[in-house]
C-alpha cells in the first residue's frame, strides 16, 4: 500500500547513474507478475546509450523530457506464446487479434510490477507509450511481430510531484451490475 502511495510518474531526473544489478532486479521482480495460462509474454530490452535515448524520445512525439532519465526500459510483448499464433508476422495499433489484447494485457502488469518496485527501491519512473510501433521497433531492432506496450524511464527522481487526481471510489466501484 505504502509503494502503491508512493509511486508517481517522474518526468524530471537527477544525473546519478543506475547500477545494472539494480535494473535487473527491477525485472527479476517484474517477472513474477500473473499471466493467462502462464504465458509471459514480456520481454525488456534496457537502453542507455544516449544517442538511442534521443532516437526513442524523438519517435515517442519528441518527449524530451524523456532524456533526463538514465535508462529506459523498453516492454515488449511477444505474441508468439500464444498457440496457433506461429503465423502471425505482424503486428500495430490496427492489428484486431484477441491474442494481441491479452499479450499486452499481461505485459502490462508485468510493468507494473517493475514501476512498483523501482519505486521501492527509491527510483522515479514513468510509462510512456505515446508512439507508433513503426517508429520505435526499427531502432531497437524489434521483429514486426512483436508489441512494443511501453517504454519505462528509470533514475533518480528530481521532483516530489503531489499526488495526480483520481476518480472517486464511487465513481469505479460497482456491486453485482454495472
Ligand atoms: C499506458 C500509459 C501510457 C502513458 N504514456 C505517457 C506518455 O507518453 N508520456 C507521459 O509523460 N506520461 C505518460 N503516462 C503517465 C500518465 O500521464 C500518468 O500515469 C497519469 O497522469 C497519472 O499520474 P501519476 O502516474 O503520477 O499518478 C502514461 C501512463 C500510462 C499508464
Amino acid at each position: 500500500m505504502e509503494v502503491i502511495e508512493k509511486r508517481r510518474s517522474i518526468r524530471k531526473y537527477t544525473e546519478q547513474p543506475v547500477d545494472k544489478a539494480l535494473i535487473n532486479s527491477l525485472i527479476q521482480t517484474a517477472i513474477l507478475a500473473p499471466s493467462g495460462h502462464n504465458t509471459q509474454p514480456w520481454h525488456f530490452i534496457v537502453v542507455d546509450d544516449p544517442e538511442l535515448k534521443k532516437k526513442i524520445a524523438a519517435a515517442s512525439h519528441k518527449q524530451d523530457w524523456m532524456l533526463a532519465a538514465p535508462v529506459f526500459i523498453v516492454c515488449v510483448a511477444d505474441i508468439k506464446v500464444m498457440s496457433g499464433c506461429e503465423d502471425v508476422h505482424f503486428l500495430d495499433e490496427e492489428s484486431p487479434q484477441l491474442e494481441l489484447k491479452k499479450i499486452i494485457r499481461d505485459t502490462a502488469i508485468c510493468v507494473d510490477h517493475l514501476v512498483l518496485e523501482a519505486t521501492e527501491r527509491g527510483l522515479g519512473t514513468c510509462w510512456v507509450a505515446w508512439y507508433k510501433q513503426a517508429d520505435i521497433r526499427p531502432l531497437l531492432g524489434i521483429p514486426e511481430d512483436k508489441y512494443v506496450v511501453s517504454i519505462v524511464t528509470v533514475g533518480y527522481a528530481a521532483q516530489e510531484p503531489k499526488p495526480r487526481p483520481r476518480k472517486k471510489m464511487e465513481e469505479a466501484l460497482h456491486y453485482n451490475r454495472w
